[in-house]
């Protein structure tokens, strides 16, 4: 800059006024820059800020919870004798899946939490209701730790790799959801449910915190992009006929399956007795 100003064209108004100019928007410019670093560089972070407690959220989830829960889990959270467990430590994942798939507040003792709408002001697809479940997190969360929401949501958690996802979940999941996710019975009335309904973020947190007769999946056991392939390996296979049951057996009917496997089956039995006869 110094050395500019002993050129002659100095003496010229019009030049000085819009190097003047320039000079300005280049400062302000800097000025901007400068102001976008420092935020990013100091801008607490999400998780970071869940975890040095946004006291604001929590008074708010608090009171949620003080409207909703507490005559079943108690005045601080340690449950309340044959009405609620205990939710000290058990995460805002917890919170989350449970109140946005509508489980909770539950309405009457059952032998299962069933999925239903959520509760009023707890609707995920609303920002009413995603404020109200991130305040229940909080509070939740403040009151020992446990294991918390993934930072990605919705469609962003599903994995780039849903034939891996689709080997996990048979190892995992099977066994008490079905090969393809529709569910089925456990022992003493309770079910493992379907799983089209749930979100990505409601399967995310389901793995997370093992719900009721459900393990839990920490991220040693499945790494969260492990988590991330099962969810898109299922998003793949949900829905896609309507919900009646056989899947991809063109949605004919629950029976579908087992019609084709008794038929193809049957068809191979026949043929592997005529095979037998032929060779004696
Ligand atoms: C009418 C009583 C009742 C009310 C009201 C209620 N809960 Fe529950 N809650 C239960 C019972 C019973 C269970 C155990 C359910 C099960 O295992 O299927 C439970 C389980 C939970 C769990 C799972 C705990 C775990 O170990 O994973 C969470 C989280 C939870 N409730 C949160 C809430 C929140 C948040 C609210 C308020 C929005 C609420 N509950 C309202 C009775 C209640
Ligand atoms: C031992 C049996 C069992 C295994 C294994 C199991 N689950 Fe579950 N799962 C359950 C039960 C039981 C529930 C219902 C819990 C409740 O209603 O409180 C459930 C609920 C869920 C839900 C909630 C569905 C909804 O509609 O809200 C999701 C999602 C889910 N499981 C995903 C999985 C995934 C993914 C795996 C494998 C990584 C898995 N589960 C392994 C038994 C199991």
């Amino acid at each position: 800059m110094d050395s500019t100003t002993t050129t002659p064209r100095r003496r010229r108004r019009p030049h000085g006024r819009l190097r003047r100019r320039l000079a300005g928007a280049l400062a302000l410019g800097i000025g901007l820059l400068a102001v976008g670093g420092l935020y990013t560089a100091f801008a607490p972070q999400p998780q970071v800020a869940k975890a040095q407690g946004d006291t604001a959220l929590i008074a708010k989830g608090q009171q949620l919870y003080n409207n909703t829960c507490i005559s079943c889990h108690g005045v601080n959270l340690q449950g309340v004798q044959d009405r609620g467990p205990s939710l000290i430590g058990v995460g805002e994942a917890a919170a989350y899946f449970q109140v946005s798939s509508g489980r909770m507040p539950l309405a009457r003792q059952e032998a299962q939490a069933v999925r239903k709408p959520p509760a009023p002001g707890f609707d995920p697809h609303t920002p009413e209701g995603q404020a109200n479940l991130d305040a229940l997190g909080a509070f939740i969360e403040a009151n020992g730790g446990g294991p918390q929401r993934p930072a990605a949501t919705g469609a962003a958690l599903r994995g780039p790799d849903p034939a891996r996802g689709g080997e996990l979940f048979r190892l995992n999941c099977a066994s008490c959801h079905n090969f393809t996710g529709r569910g089925g019975a456990l022992s003493s009335g309770k079910f493992a449910p379907n799983l089209d309904a749930a979100s990505e973020d409601q399967i995310y947190t389901a793995m997370l915190t093992g719900p009721q007769n459900m393990p839990k999946f920490a991220d040693r056991q499945l790494t969260p992009a492990e988590k991330e392939d099962i969810i898109a390996y299922i998003k793949s296979v949900s829905g896609s006929n309507n919900s009646v049951g056989g899947y991809a057996a063109g949605g004919i009917g629950p029976t579908s399956e087992g019609v084709i496997a008794f038929v193809v089956g049957l068809g191979a039995l026949v043929g592997f007795a005529m095979w037998l006869g032929a060779k004696s």
